[in-house]
């Protein structure tokens, strides 16, 4: 069961942007859903976020998406003091705020310009596909995906029992990679619970194994 928490106060409906028939949106659920995932996919995902790299930081990477992540974190309850994996990390929207708090991190994106334009010295960088991350089982007490494809089964394997999984799309569901909290319980595997709530223009849950 997930719990619906109130939406933070400064909460807003998110401005449209991306509906259900969006591309990427597609290829989220097909990822989610139906482990679909190629080797074209991997070529067109990098090189569309390889061209715009160089700008995502302005254009993407602001107080509003910060709000939705810190409020995942103030009241969803991931712990902070363990070992955090961030699953497409992008240019470090999400590095910045779990330095603040002084996580312990792994950024791990697909794209090689992403990563290039991530901050030096916050987090090991590891450039790798999460379809098939290159770490052993149960390392992680948290994996955090903002605006990130969920692959179920690398995330189930990665995550330790008393872990969490952190989900964040900060346009709500005109984020293009969007998935309704449960959609994302439903796509992992077994059986998940948690809270989820609204916050800046986004949604997020925090997801642990019932
Ligand atoms: C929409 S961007 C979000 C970036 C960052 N989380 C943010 O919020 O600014 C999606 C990110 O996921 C990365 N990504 C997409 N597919 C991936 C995969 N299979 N493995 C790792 N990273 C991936 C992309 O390269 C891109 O950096």
């Amino acid at each position: 069961m997930i719990t619906e928490l109130p939406p933070h106060p400064a909460s807003a409906e998110p401005p449209p942007f991306a509906g259900p028939d969006h591309p990427m949106r597609q290829l989220t659920r097909a990822v989610a859903f139906d482990d679909t995932w190629t080797p074209t996919n991997v070529e067109r995902v990098t090189e569309v976020f390889d061209s715009m790299a160089a700008s995502w930081t302005e254009e993407h990477v602001d107080p509003v998406k910060a709000a939705v992540v810190r409020d995942a974190i103030d009241r969803g309850g991931p712990a902070v003091g363990g070992r955090w994996l961030e699953l497409g990390s992008g240019t470090g929207a999400g590095t910045r705020i779990l330095a603040q708090l002084g996580v312990d991190q792994v950024s791990v994106d697909l794209s090689p310009q992403m990563l290039a334009h991530a901050p030096e010295g916050l987090a090991p960088k590891v450039l790798a596909d999460s379809s098939t991350l290159p770490f052993a089982d149960d390392v992680a007490d948290a994996v955090l995906l903002i605006n990130m494809l969920l692959f179920p089964a690398e995330v189930d394997r990665v995550l330790r029992d008393d872990g969490a999984v952190v989900w964040v799309n900060t346009l709500g569901d005109q984020t293009p990679i969007h998935l309704p909290p449960a959609d994302v319980a439903a796509a992992l595997p077994g059986n998940w619970v948690g809270t989820a709530s609204r916050a800046g223009t986004g949604i997020w849950a925090v997801l642990r194994r019932a």
